[in-house]
Order: C-alpha cells, then sequence, then structure tokens
C-alpha cells in the first residue's frame, strides 16, 4: 500500500491455500507456501509477507459457499435491506458488489428489482447467483474492470464487499478503480476481519492465504487518505467472531460518525497497532498450539475419541500449524457438498457429511467453526445431551 518495509510478526509455517480442499490422488502434488504476517513500518497495515496469485485462489472450484449458514443468510440480507432504505434511494440507483460469491446479498437487492452488478470470478458460485436472477461479471475486480463497469452501467451509489476486500493485494487498483467507479456522493462500504479479533482475540486462524490484509480502523483511515478517500464511519460487527464495516466516502461528502472516532481511540489506548502487541500475539499463538496439541494427544491416551466440527479455511490453518493427523483427528464433518468426499488441506483429514458426526458420536467434538457455536451448538443438542464436549481453541483452548 504504501512500499513501507515489512516486519514480520508471527509465521504459521508451510501451509497450502485453505480453500484447496483436495481428492486423495491430488496430495503429493499439494501447493505448499510459507504462511507469515508482517506489520508495515510506514503505514502500519498488517500483511500476508508471502501472497499467492489470485487465479490460484480463486476458480471454477471455489469451495466455499456464503449461503451455507442461517446467520450469513440473515446477515446479507439485512446489509441489502439497510442499502435499499439508506443508499439506493434516488432515480434508477447501482450498487456493484465485489466478490458476490453465490449471491448473498445481491439476491435481495436483485428481488426488489434495483440494477446492481457482482462481480466475481469464482465460475462455480457466480453461476449459483445467475441461476437466481442476479447479474454477475466473471472478473476479478480492479481499476480495468471498474472503468469498465462504469462504461457499460454508469456511476455506482454503493460499492459493497464482505470478507473480500481483505482478499485483494492490488489494493491501490481497486481504489483508483472507485475514483472512476462511485458517484459523488457515493459510498465503499466493506465487512472484514477486525485486526483486533484476530490480535486480542487470538483468533490467529484467521491467518491464511486468502487474507492477504488484516485491517484496524487506523490502516483503513490511512488508506483511504492515501488513495483520496474518506473512512468516515468504521462499526463493530460479529460476523466471523468479529468484523467492521467500514464506510469510505468522498473527501467532505459525509460527516464522519462518533463511532469512528471511538474505534480510533480504543486502538490507540490499546496499542493495537503497535510492534509489541503483535510480537506477543505471535507468543502466544505458539502456546496456544502446544495446548491443543497436549489436550488431543491427553485425550487419545485416555482412549477418547475426537471429531473436528465444520471445514472452514480456518481449519487448514489451526490443523496444518499444528500438526494434527488422523491419529488425532480422524475426520471432519462440514455440511458443504464440495468439501465432502476431499481431504482438508494441509493436514488431510477426510471431510465427511453432518451425518457421520451422530454415527456413533464422538467424547469430543473439536469445534472449527467456533464463529457458528451458537447454531451449530444448538443443532447439534442431541450430541450434549449424550455426554459429548466441545473443545474451542479461540481464544484459549477450553472443553465446554
Ligand atoms: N461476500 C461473500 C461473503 O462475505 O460471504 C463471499 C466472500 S468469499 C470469502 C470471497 C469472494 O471474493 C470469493 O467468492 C472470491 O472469488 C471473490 N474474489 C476474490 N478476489 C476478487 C476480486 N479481485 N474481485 C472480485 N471478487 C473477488
Ligand atoms: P465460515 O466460518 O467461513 O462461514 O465456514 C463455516 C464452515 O462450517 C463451512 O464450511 C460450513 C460449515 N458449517 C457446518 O458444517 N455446519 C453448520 O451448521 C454451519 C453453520 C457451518
Amino acid at each position: 500500500m504504501c512500499d513501507g518495509a515489512v516486519s514480520e510478526f508471527v509465521d504459521l509455517g508451510d501451509q497450502p491455500t485453505a480453500n484447496g480442499f483436495l481428492l486423495p490422488e491430488e496430495v503429493s502434488a499439494e501447493f505448499r507456501f510459507r504462511l507469515a504476517v508482517g506489520a508495515c513500518e510506514g503505514c502500519g497495515l498488517v500483511q500476508l509477507v508471502t501472497v499467492v496469485p489470485q487465479e490460484f485462489r480463486y476458480h471454477a472450484g471455489y469451495r466455499y459457499h456464503a449461503s451455507g449458514s442461517v446467520s450469513h443468510r440473515e446477515h446479507f440480507a439485512a446489509d441489502a435491506r439497510h442499502f435499499l432504505e439508506a443508499e439506493l434511494t434516488g432515480p434508477d440507483p447501482f450498487i456493484v458488489e465485489i466478490g458476490c460469491n453465490d449471491g448473498v446479498m445481491l439476491g435481495t437487492i436483485a428481488a426488489a428489482g434495483v440494477r446492481h452488478l457482482g462481480v466475481e470470478p469464482s465460475g462455480n458460485v457466480a453461476d449459483i447467483a445467475r441461476e437466481k436472477g442476479i447479474q454477475v461479471l466473471s472478473a476479478f475486480f480492479d481499476e480495468e474492470c471498474a472503468v469498465r463497469v462504469h462504461a457499460e452501467h454508469g456511476p455506482a451509489d454503493v460499492v459493497f464487499g464482505a470478507n473480500t476486500i481483505c482478499h485483494i493485494a492490488h489494493i491501490d487498483s481497486v481504489f483508483r478503480g472507485l475514483e472512476t467507479l462511485l458517484t459523488p456522493g457515493g459510498v465503499f462500504v466493506f465487512e472484514e476481519p477486525y485486526l483486533a479479533t484476530i490480535v486480542n482475540g487470538m483468533a490467529f486462524d484467521q491467518i491464511y492465504d486468502e487474507h492477504v490484509y488484516y485491517f484496524s480502523a487506523a490502516s483503513v483511515q490511512a488508506m483511504a487518505a492515501k488513495f483520496g478517500f474518506e473512512l468516515v464511519d468504521a462499526e463493530r460487527i460479529a460476523m466471523h467472531g468479529g468484523e467492521v464495516r467500514y464506510t469510505i466516502a468522498r473527501p467532505g461528502a459525509r460527516v464522519p460518525s462518533a463511532r469512528l472516532a471511538e474505534l480510533l481511540a480504543e486502538e490507540e489506548s490499546s496499542k493495537l497497532n503497535e510492534p509489541a502487541t503483535l510480537a506477543e500475539f505471535g507468543r502466544n499463538v505458539a502456546r496456544i498450539r502446544d495446548d491443543l496439541v497436549a489436550l488431543l494427544q491427553q485425550l487419545r491416551a485416555d482412549g477418547k475419541t475426537v471429531v473436528g466440527y465444520g471445514a472452514p479455511g480456518k481449519s487448514s490453518t489451526v490443523t496444518t500449524y499444528c500438526g494434527i493427523g488422523t491419529d488425532l483427528v480422524p475426520f471432519v464433518c462440514d455440511s458443504t457438498p464440495g468439501k465432502q468426499g476431499r481431504l482438508l488441506p494441509g493436514s488431510h483429514l477426510p471431510v465427511r457429511p453432518p451425518a457421520d458426526f451422530a454415527d456413533p458420536y464422538p467424547d469430543y467434538a473439536l469445534l472449527f467453526a467456533w464463529n457458528h457455536a451458537e447454531e451449530i451448538m444448538a443443532k447439534e443438542q442431541a450430541f450434549r445431551d449424550g455426554g459429548g464436549k466441545w473443545i474451542r481453541y479461540v481464544p484459549e483452548v477450553e472443553v465446554i
């Protein structure tokens, strides 16, 4: 973002791409890279030290389907209703979503008959969105794409991205594109994992190849200013264990919110963006790994069974970093059909359908999809009623 030197503070070892679910015959050719994170000494932006090319990460075999949980469907329907009521109220409004995936947000916009365009490079999920009647351009969003969208559709009142903007290494090009694409009073709204959740909440498994940047309000404010925009709002939201919804506008177009000032002050007082805080996080990650491996080894020694629950990108980071193999966790169950019958990247734990969880219930379930804890635990009440216990490892290793 600013060409400053990047100072590394955590190294999670050689890792695969987190959504690169494998067939058994693909194991020997699995791609690996060193997964390490640092902070820019110039602007403070926290980022991966090595970036995997985007074509390796997003393609017609992309396994993440955004509509996979009730909470996500409800959250994005509420986002869409907010845009319809608060931003898309002028004559013939237009909204662009960067990374619309299977159309979880744009579905509500399309149903309201409002002009929209999803920009989505992963062909399989883009096709699912199209089947829902959503307009989708198969492309990686960048400056050239923004100019093309503007030429074909005119300016956008809202450009939205969720769990996508931190995936885009060429963020400078995104901002140059917005310069063309946004109306003078338009907003760029994006929701991304929050650095404070990761660093203070020990959500180290949010670190994987797709998450190139780990934003804070301070680093987003600096980024917006560098590219001629202004950060005008930052709202904490519960998604993925704790994210922030940032709103960026043209300078002077909107009054910055009080909660933005509060969040910036909180980051300052908690020293979130300071090297000593980040270095301590790195040490704590190694301690959690040691605690989790010790617990799993103890349970194995005691003859207890453990099954993984959920195969999100996060599970690839934690199982690979901790060296968790089938000797400790024989399989993981996940509701996403495209992940079932494949192996978790890196650790190669088999992924099976949720029905296998109850056949028979294990003694312990290692909750990889911890951000969906409420929904999953409610669904699996019979497991707990039968004496089953959940294991969490964020923010600390805990049996509940
Ligand atoms: N927005 C959905 C959500 O929040 O659940 C999907 C998020 S998914 C983790 C990230 C999506 O961004 C993927 O569907 C991916 O194909 C897409 N993506 C990655 N790079 C992109 C780019 N440069 N332009 C547009 N979409 C991109
Ligand atoms: P996410 O944390 O990136 O949303 O991914 C959650 C993963 O957990 C996804 O692969 C779907 C899976 N999952 C289940 O297997 N069962 C469930 O009840 C829920 C909510 C998610």
